[in-house]
C-alpha cells in the first residue's frame, strides 16, 4: 500500500484519519500531501513511498526545536529504555527535572507532570479551580481538546477566532455552559467584563503567539488577575523556549501563578509540565490528579537532555534569524512575480499568506508544486535548530519556479485547472 492508499484506509478505521488535527493531509493538499513518514532526521523527512523532503512546514507543530531525532536526546532516551522505561518505583529524573525547571523559573516553587499539552492545561485549570473554589475560566487562544475549553462553544459559537470555525461541543456536558469565556488577545476591556460578570478561577493566556504583546497588556492582565483573585496561567506549550530560554513570559517580565510547558520541552517525546507558585500548586493535593503513564521514565529523561542541549545554543537567536530570512524570501517572491503575498506572524511562527480572493487555491497549488521540488511547505513555517540559511535559500530557489506558475495561473485565470485536486481545507469538517 502506498501512502495515499494507507490514508484512505486510515479514514475508514480512524475517525478523522489522524490523531492531531494539524496532521490531516486535507489541510495542505487533499490526495497529494504525504500522510505518512518512514524516517525523519534534522529537517529531512522520508515518506512512506521513499521520497525525501526538506520540512519547511510547521515541523511537527513546533515539537522538535532541536530537529528530528536529535542524537543527544535520543541517546538519553535509549539509556533510559535499556535501564527499564517504567516500573513499580518512580524515575529519579522527575526530581532533577523539577530542580532544573525551577532554577529557570525562580518565581515558581513546585511542578507536576503529564504527557501532552492539553492534559497539562486541564491539570492547571483543575488546580486553579481547586485553589479558588470557583468554576469559570477566562482565556484567549487555543489550549487543547478538553471539556473545560470546548465548553466555550456551549450555547453559542465562541471559539471561531481562537481555534476553528464550526467546532461543535458535542459530548461536552451541557452543565458546563457559562464556565469558559474567551476574550481577544490584547483586549483588556473584554477581559475586565468577564472578570466582573463571571469571577473566574483562572485567566489562561499564551504570553505571545502571532503578535508581540501590546504595551502594558501583560502587566495589566497580572493586575486584573490579582484584583479579581483569579489564578494567572500562562500556556507556554508553543511559545516556550522559542523567544528566550524557558517560558516566553520571562522575556516579557510577566510573573504568572502557573505556567504550562509541553512539545519543545522534550524534543519529540511525550512530556508536559505545570510549574507554579507553591501555594497554588498545593491545591493539587486537595483534588485527584494521577495517571500511570505520567510516571514513565522516558519523558523526564528526554526533557533533561533537551534542556541541556538548549542551554548550549542560542536557539531563540537562531529561530529569529531563520524565521526573518524566510519572511523576507516570501515577500521578495511576491514582489518579483507580482503575486500578492503576506508574511505574517513572528519569526518563530512564520505565516505564509496570499492577499487574494483565491488564497486557498494559491496555497494548495504552491504546496503541490513544492512537493515536486522536494519541500514540505504550507501556510506555516516553524524554524528549528536544524534549519540553516542554506535550507531557506534552496526553498527560495524552488519557490521561484513555483511562483512563476502562480503568476501564470492568475493571469490566465486557470489556477483550479492546474491544481487537479480539491483545494486545502481551512476549518473543522468531518473528513471521513
Ligand atoms: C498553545 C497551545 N496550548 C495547548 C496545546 C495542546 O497541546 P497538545 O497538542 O500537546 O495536547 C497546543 C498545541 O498546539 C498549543 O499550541
Amino acid at each position: 500500500m502506498n501512502g495515499q492508499q494507507l490514508y484512505r484506509r486510515a479514514r475508514q478505521l480512524i475517525p478523522g484519519g489522524t490523531q492531531l488535527f494539524s496532521k490531516r493531509p486535507e489541510l495542505y493538499a487533499p490526495d497529494i500531501w504525504p500522510a505518512y513518514y518512514r524516517s525523519a532526521q534534522g529537517c529531512r523527512i522520508t515518506d512512506l513511498d521513499g521520497r525525501t523532503f526538506t520540512d519547511m512546514s510547521s515541523h511537527c507543530v513546533g515539537a522538535c526545536l532541536l530537529g528530528y531525532a536529535c542524537e543527544a536526546v535520543d541517546q538519553a532516551v535509549q539509556k533510559r529504555i535499556a535501564a527499564g522505561s517504567i516500573c513499580s518505583l518512580n524515575s529519579p529524573d522527575e526530581v532533577e527535572l523539577a530542580e532544573r525547571l525551577l532554577e529557570g523559573h525562580p518565581w515558581a516553587g513546585m511542578v507536576r507532570y503529564a504527557r501532552t499539552g492539553g492534559e497539562a492545561l486541564a491539570m492547571a485549570v483543575r488546580i486553579a479551580r481547586a485553589f479558588t473554589g470557583r468554576d469559570a475560566v477566562a482565556f484567549c487562544g487555543y489550549h487543547g481538546w478538553s471539556d473545560w475549553y470546548l465548553a466555550a462553544n456551549l450555547g453559542a459559537e465562541r471559539l471561531g477566532e481562537h481555534l476553528l470555525a464550526g467546532l461543535s461541543p458535542a459530548g461536552v456536558p451541557g452543565g458546563l455552559e457559562g464556565t469558559a469565556w474567551p476574550f481577544r488577545y490584547g483586549d483588556l476591556a473584554a477581559l475586565q467584563k468577564i472578570l466582573q460578570q463571571h469571577a473566574p478561577a483562572a485567566i489562561v493566556i499564551e504570553p505571545v503567539r502571532h503578535h508581540l504583546p501590546p504595551d502594558g497588556f501583560l502587566d495589566s492582565v497580572r493586575q486584573l488577575a490579582d484584583q479579581a483573585g483569579a489564578v494567572l496561567i500562562v500556556d507556554e506549550v508553543s511559545a516556550g523556549w522559542k523567544f528566550c530560554r524557558g517560558g516566553a513570559h520571562l522575556k516579557f517580565g510577566l510573573q504568572p501563578d502557573l505556567a504550562v510547558f509541553a512539545k519543545a520541552i522534550s524534543n519529540g517525546y511525550p512530556m508536559s509540565v505545570v510549574v507554579g507558585r507553591s501555594d497554588v500548586m498545593d491545591a493539587a493535593q486537595t483534588t485527584f490528579l494521577s495517571s500511570t503513564y505520567w510516571t514513565d521514565g522516558i519523558g523526564p529523561a528526554a526533557a533533561l537532555a533537551t534542556l541541556q542541549q538548549m542551554q548550549q545554543v542560542d536557539l531563540p537567536g537562531h529561530l529569529d534569524a531563520i524565521g526573518r530570512q524566510a519572511m523576507t524570501v516570501w515577500e521578495q517572491l511576491g514582489q518579483t512575480h507580482a503575486v500578492p503575498t503576506r508574511a505574517g506572524g513572528l519569526p518563530p511562527f512564520v505565516q505564509f499568506g496570499f492577499n487574494h480572493p483565491q488564497e486557498t487555491t494559491l496555497q494548495t497549488l504552491f504546496t503541490c508544486r513544492m512537493l515536486d521540488h522536494g519541500f514540505l511547505a504550507g501556510p506555516q513555517f516553524y524554524p528549528t535548530l536544524a534549519h540553516t540559511p542554506d535550507h531557506v535559500m534552496r526553498f527560495a530557489e524552488a519557490a521561484d519556479a513555483v511562483f512563476a506558475e502562480l503568476r501564470r495561473g492568475l493571469e490566465q485565470d486557470d489556477l483550479q485547472d492546474r491544481l487537479q485536486t480539491p483545494v486545502r481545507q481551512t476549518g473543522f469538517q468531518r473528513l471521513t
